[in-house]
């Protein structure tokens, strides 16, 4: 190491103490530099595993409840009617519940009554207006279901009053001769 020209030996020893001070700062600076670069190499590589060490548990427990929840209701059926969809368990039950329950609820199903015909006129329609696909070998199947747990009921007595349509009259209990 050069020192400057003129000084005497003691200056010359302080003059080198500073400069190696200030090297071994810079050393030291650099290392700490160093330091960080690595951890985060080594951090990229690992990034989920170290999250995943924290939340693992919590995580696993919560699919867990959810998917067996899930598997619960979805084929849980009572007094033979499947409780998801309130459809009639029985032959073609798969075949519905797998075609038409996919753009609109069960309920729009299950709330209708019809004879084969009628059935076959309503899937007709979402044929042709909603988009609703060919069937094959599954409509029979789906047509004997629908016909066979939502006919039209046979009425044992008169429709309901419309309470709007009825005509009101006052009854004159004065002049009832
Ligand atoms: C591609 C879509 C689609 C599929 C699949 C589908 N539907 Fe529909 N369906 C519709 C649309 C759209 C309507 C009209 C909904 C509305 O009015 O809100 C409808 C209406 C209905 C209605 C009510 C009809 C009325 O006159 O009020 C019934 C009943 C029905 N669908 C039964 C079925 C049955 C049974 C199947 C299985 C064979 C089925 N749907 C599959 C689209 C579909």
């Amino acid at each position: 190491m050069k020192t400057p020209e003129g000084l005497n030996d003691k200056q010359k020893d302080q003059y080198q103490e500073a400069w190696l001070d200030t090297l071994r700062t810079f050393i030291f600076g650099a290392k700490t530099i160093l330091f960080f670069v690595f951890a985060a190499l080594l951090y990229i590589p690992l990034e989920d595993d170290i999250k995943n060490l924290f939340k693992e548990k919590q995580e696993v427990k919560v699919t867990t409840n959810r998917s067996t929840e899930k598997d619960e209701d979805y084929d849980r059926v009572e007094n033979g009617i499947h409780v998801q969809t309130g459809f009639v368990v029985a032959p073609g039950f798969d075949e519905v519940r797998a075609n038409c329950t996919v753009c609109h609820s069960s309920k729009l199903v299950t709330q209708n009554r019809a004879t084969r015909e009628g059935w076959e006129q309503m899937i007709i329609w979402m044929q042709e207006k909603q988009g609703l696909w060919d069937l094959g070998d599954r409509k029979p199947i789906i047509l004997d279901y629908l016909s066979t747990h939502y006919a039209p009921i046979k009425k044992g007595r008169r429709d309901n009053i419309d309470i709007a349509e009825v005509e009101w009259y006052i009854l004159d209990l004065e002049n009832t001769d």
